[in-house]
């Protein structure tokens, strides 16, 4: 099969959102990360997003919608406090996960009684959800375990020759996927956290009940090894005055004939002298933006040890810690 990337026009939006209400699956840009999205309504689309993707069946996939309105139809009931949630941070990159109606296939649930619902703010994404006329789940468009895709060229590497087409929107300006909310009746639960920050999000509907990612069977995404580049990762323990820590392991590793990298904030980059670093930025947000990008940019040039400044947790902190604990697999330094 080959795998056409499409500039975001009309036409092709038209023809790829044909392709979606078709069966096919089609890879499109979103603020957070790429999606691969396919037909939600129909089970042998989402098939082929498993299959393209390598994907565990038990992982559910997040239903993507271009307007509010398309909610009632596919949900049994909407909370007050996921109300105000659709209401303040809808279009953006936020999801709620509520009571399915049966419209919504099992296998797109991953078997659970409850889809996970979102808005893209990206107006790429919802005029080709829009054109297709059916809601488009997608996860995120990588090869299980890979970093997600925050350019087109990102997917076309990980899944050139296993879909028809890519649309490419530029890079995603957030860099990290959607927070993920669930409720137990009325109340909130973060499930993964991501690109709207929980501190905005708790002005809006007060406490959220942070659900620690070992209780995995909230949010079964969270428990399969992920964001993994083909290099070693290390975090630093430490979030202040990384330097020292992470300039001494590079030089050793570099003794022990490794090819390392470090990726750091801009303060922290200053003081690297001349070992090989990657700028994540001057802020957590930044940081955020660039993250996936940076691990995959280390297997394009070869690294073979990754050093990662860990942040605090403060704002897009904690996604970006999330998402460097994922890729480190409990390596510190
Ligand atoms: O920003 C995003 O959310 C991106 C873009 C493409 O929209 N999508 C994305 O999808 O990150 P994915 O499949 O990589 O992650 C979806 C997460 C998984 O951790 C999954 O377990 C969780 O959402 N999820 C989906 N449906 C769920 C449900 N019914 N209950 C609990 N968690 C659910
Ligand atoms: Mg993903």
């Amino acid at each position: 099969m080959k795998t056409q990337i499409y500039k975001a026009n009309t036409q092709n939006l038209t023809k790829c959102a044909r392709l979606l209400r078709e069966g096919e699956i089609v890879a499109f840009p979103t603020e957070t990360v790429y999606g691969l999205g396919g037909n939600a309504l129909d089970e042998n689309s989402v098939k082929k997003i498993y299959s393209a993707k390598g994907r565990p069946s038990d992982n559910p996939l997040i239903v993507h919608i271009a307007d509010k309105a398309d909610i009632v139809g596919l949900v049994k009931q909407i909370p007050p406090k996921a109300q105000a949630i659709i209401d303040a941070f809808m279009p953006g990159p936020v999801t709620v996960v509520l009571p399915k109606k049966d419209i919504i296939p099992s296998v797109v649930t991953g078997g659970l009684d409850t889809v996970a619902l979102r808005i893209p703010e990206n107006e790429i994404a919802r005029k080709l959800i829009r054109l297709s006329g059916c809601p488009v789940c997608a996860p995120s468009a990588n090869t299980s375990t890979r970093p997600s895709p925050t350019t087109a060229k990102h997917v076309y590497d990980d899944l050139n020759g296993k879909i028809l087409a890519i649309v490419d929107g530029g890079e995603c300006n957030v860099g990290v996927e959607s927070t993920v909310i669930g409720f137990v009746g009325d109340k909130p639960r973060l499930l993964r956290a991501g690109g709207t920050a929980l501190e905005k999000l708790e002005k809006v509907v007060g406490k959220i009940e942070v659900v620690r990612s070992s209780t995995v069977a909230l949010c079964p995404g969270m428990k399969y090894k992920h964001y993994s580049p083909s290099a070693q990762v290390f975090i630093t323990t430490e979030t202040d005055g990384a330097t020292e820590k992470l300039t001494t392991v590079y030089d050793e590793f570099l003794q022990k004939g490794e090819k390392p990298v470090i990726i750091c904030l801009d303060e922290t980059a200053k003081n690297i002298g001349t070992r090989a670093v990657y700028n994540a930025g001057k802020s957590v947000d930044e940081y955020a933006h660039n993250l996936f990008a940076l691990l995959r940019k280390s297997d394009e040039e070869k690294y073979t040890v990754v050093l990662c400044q860990s942040v605090n947790t403060d704002g897009l902190g904690l996604s970006v810690m999330n998402r460097l604990e994922k890729a480190c697999g409990g390596n510190r330094i």
